[in-house]
């Protein structure tokens, strides 16, 4: 498990906590979506996941292993995966295989095992066929998945997503939840996805919300789905299938959380 225990963080001394009291915890094969308004503390969350950041005050552990205990950080980092929101920043290899071998590289594994646990990250992701592409050849999505598969190669028990989907169009948006959610269901891992966007934020089992570094909503997508005023205030807008979907809800009919946009509602009362 991941834990936030009463954590608190500070950028400066003197300046207001970007983090304040945060207490959670991620289990493998969970999926939780952190939402929230710009500066709400959202990447502040995501960076004290593996070490990225240490807490001013309170703990964080990875599995039992704190993140400040320098004799363990190598630890932590293999056990979490981050991936950020411009797949530009992580791109190191010149073609799409060597740049998802360089974290099982780092990790000093045998050339054979590196090969093995490329070939499976790039399939996962769906980029098999591609190995021998120039990463800047790639569409925004292939370049998220790359992301994807280069954190995954690394094996890690836990994934942290910093608003994956941001820079995608609604294709390369579903595709990349689907991988996330096969990683979830399939695999076990466990997700945290930090995203502003209701259809990432509908597959998630759980979500947390945050407001001036604050948990302000911790539950279901569908309950929050039927609050509006705290979906306003984490930036989150439903489009008029998932407004509609929650009113029917509200009514008793069954339909899910998932249902954010007009095919799916039709569908599922169709069922
Ligand atoms: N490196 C930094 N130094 C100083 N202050 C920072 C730093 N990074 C973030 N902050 C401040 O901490 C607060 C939380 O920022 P954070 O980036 O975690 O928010 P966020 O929810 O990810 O926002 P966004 O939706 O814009 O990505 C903000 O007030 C921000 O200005
Ligand atoms: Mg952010």
């Amino acid at each position: 498990m991941i834990v936030f225990e009463d954590v608190t963080l500070r950028y400066r001394p003197d300046a207001a906590p970007a983090l304040d009291g945060v207490s959670l915890s991620v289990a493998p094969g969970d999926i939780v979506a952190i939402v929230g308004a710009n500066g709400s503390g959202k990447s502040t969350f995501a960076r004290l996941c593996d070490g990225l950041l240490t807490p001013s005050s309170g703990r964080v552990t990875v599995d039992g292993l704190d993140t400040s205990d320098e004799a363990t950080i190598w630890d932590v980092r293999s056990a979490v995966g981050m991936v950020f929101q411009d797949p530009d920043d992580q791109i190191v290899g010149t073609v799409v295989e060597e740049d998802c071998a360089f974290g099982p590289e780092n990790l000093g594994l045998p050339s054979d095992r590196i090969v093995e646990r490329v070939a499976e990250a790039l399939a996962t992701a769906g980029l098999t066929g591609l190995e021998r592409r120039e990463p800047h050849l790639l569409s925004e999505g292939q370049k998220q998945r790359l992301a994807i598969a280069g954190a995954l190669a690394m094996r890690p028990r836990y994934l942290v997503f910093d608003e994956p989907t941001a820079m995608l169009d609604p294709a390369g948006r579903r595709s990349v939840i689907a991988a996330i959610k096969r990683l979830a269901r399939e695999e076990g891992h466990g997700v945290l996805i930090v995203s502003h966007d209701v259809a990432d934020v509908a597959h998630a089992d759980r979500v947390v919300a945050l407001a001036a570094g604050r948990i302000a909503f911790d539950g279901t997508p569908s309950r929050l789905f039927s609050e509006p005023e705290t979906l306003h205030s984490c930036g989150l807008a439903l489009g008029e299938a998932g407004l509609l979907a929650a009113e029917l809800r509200a009514l008793g009919f069954d339909v899910p959380a998932d249902a954010v946009d007009a095919e799916s509602v039709v569908e599922a009362l169709w069922r």
